[in-house]
């Protein structure tokens, strides 16, 4: 098989990097044929904050993902998250003056353009430019006006811009791993990918992804997106509210948090106690599940809160029929997914990134993978064989521009 058949994945996240190896098996479907994951050390919150710890477990998430795969790769996806991703929406006009006034792809590019002629902080930079709808003359709601007759064409866009220096960080922890970035794409736009179905996405729905340091979020309806939000708080906040509360250490809080965690207290029928270790070589101690929640309970619902506020102030909650999917680590915790449904009033559904890929090995099914999985899918759609030029100043713009004229191609 051909090397450029296959498309990677690479997650770097906070707790972990994941390298995902994918295809198009012999029906076209998407395909994971390797797998591999390294605890990450050297990010908070989302962002690289020691190059030396990222390069390495890139390099060896990638390498194990090789020798799963049995394949060479050089090329990856990879995703971006952290506190100062910003996203909004935005819109742009042109005028139709051909004499044929018929809107042409040229016509397309250039209205979208026009969605960027906003102003932008000197340290942010675009990662997404997304086509919601375009309106031709009077008529809103149209998906594709090429070939339409028009006066004048107006587009509505999802803009999702980054910190220049958060971005150039990833770029740099790939490169200097010796691979390249063939793109990089907003975590939670992966995860959708791999959990969503195309009729959520149509009926509104809200992707929650809550991983170890951040808590990331999208709002779909009538099949775009129309909101995203990164939150910097994540289930290694609750490990170490669970490691103080108990003084214990953190890999201690973080067995007991899976083992005994519980996010409603409501969910413990039967109290239990249990020992836990102290922190070196102190006498640990023994608590009950319900004063375990007492820690995790507030937390989570401080999460939530902070979720609903976020779904609120975007004017969309009656526009999402299709209700929460969860994903992301974090959302495993027992008890979680009932939170969610009390606080935010919505129907909530745990998303596993298994459902639109084949291939995924024992336990990786997890919604830990779904960004990973997310981005295979990502390359696979939106692929152009070409790569982002090592990071010189604010160069990513062009590239966005690029795979704008991609998206463009997918999309009609
Ligand atoms: N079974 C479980 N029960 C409770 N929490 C869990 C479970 N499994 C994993 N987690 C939590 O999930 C988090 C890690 O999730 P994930 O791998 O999605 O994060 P990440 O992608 O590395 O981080 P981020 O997306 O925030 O950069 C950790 O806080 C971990 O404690
Ligand atoms: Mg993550």
């Amino acid at each position: 098989m051909k090397k450029q058949e296959f498309v990677v994945g690479l997650d770097i996240g906070t707790t972990k990097i994941c390298a995902m190896v994918g295809r198009r098996d012999g029906d076209g479907e998407a395909e994971i044929v390797g797998t591999g994951v390294a605890p990450s050390k050297g990010l908070r919150k989302g962002v690289v904050i020691n190059l030396e710890s990222t390069i390495d477990s890139v390099e060896r998430a990638i390498e194990k993902a090789e020798e799963e795969a049995g394949v060479e790769v050089s090329r990856v996806f990879t995703g971006i998250a952290g506190g100062h991703i910003r996203g909004f929406n935005s819109r742009g006009v042109v005028g139709i003056s051909r004499s044929s006034r018929e809107v042409s792809r040229k016509d397309v590019e250039r209205v979208i353009n026009a969605t960027k002629a906003v102003a932008i902080p000197l340290d942010q930079e675009v990662i997404h430019v997304i086509p919601q709808e375009f309106t031709v003359d009077d008529q809103d709601g149209v998906k594709n006006p090429i070939g339409m007759s028009a006066n004048r064409l107006e587009a509505e866009v999802h803009i999702v811009t980054g910190a220049v220096t958060s971005a150039q960080n990833i770029i740099k922890s790939v490169n200097w791993a010796g691979f390249e970035v063939e793109d990089i794409v907003l975590g939670p736009l992966a995860s959708a990918e791999a959990v969503l179905s195309p009729e959520e996405k149509r009926s509104g729905v809200v992707l929650i992804d809550i991983g170890g340091g951040t808590t990331d979020m999208v709002i779909f309806s009538q099949s775009s997106i129309r909101h995203s939000e990164v939150l910097s708080l994540g289930g290694d906040h609750v490990t170490n509210d669970i490691s103080v509360g108990l003084r214990t250490s953190p890999q201690q809080a973080e067995e007991v948090k899976k083992a005994y965690g519980c996010a409603t207290a409501s969910l413990i029928k039967r109290e239990e106690f249990f020992r836990y270790p102290g922190v070196g070589g102190r006498r640990g101690g023994k608590v009950s599940l319900s004063q375990l929640c007492e820690v995790i309970e507030p937390r989570i619902e401080e999460l939530f809160s902070l979720v609903s506020s976020d779904i609120d102030r975007t004017g969309l909650a009656h526009s999402i029929s299709a209700g929460v999917v969860l994903t992301g680590g974090a959302s495993l915790l027992r008890g979680l997914p009932e939170m969610a449904e009390r606080i935010l009033r919505l129907p909530v559904r745990l998303g596993r990134p298994n459902g639109r890929v084949r291939g995924l090995g024992k336990g990786k099914d997890s919604p830990i993978y779904a960004t990973a999985v997310g981005l295979v899918h990502y390359g696979l759609t939106y692929r152009q064989g070409k790569k982002m030029a090592p990071f010189k100043g604010r160069n990513l713009f062009s590239q966005v521009a690029l795979r704008m004229k991609e998206w463009l191609g997918e999309f009609f």
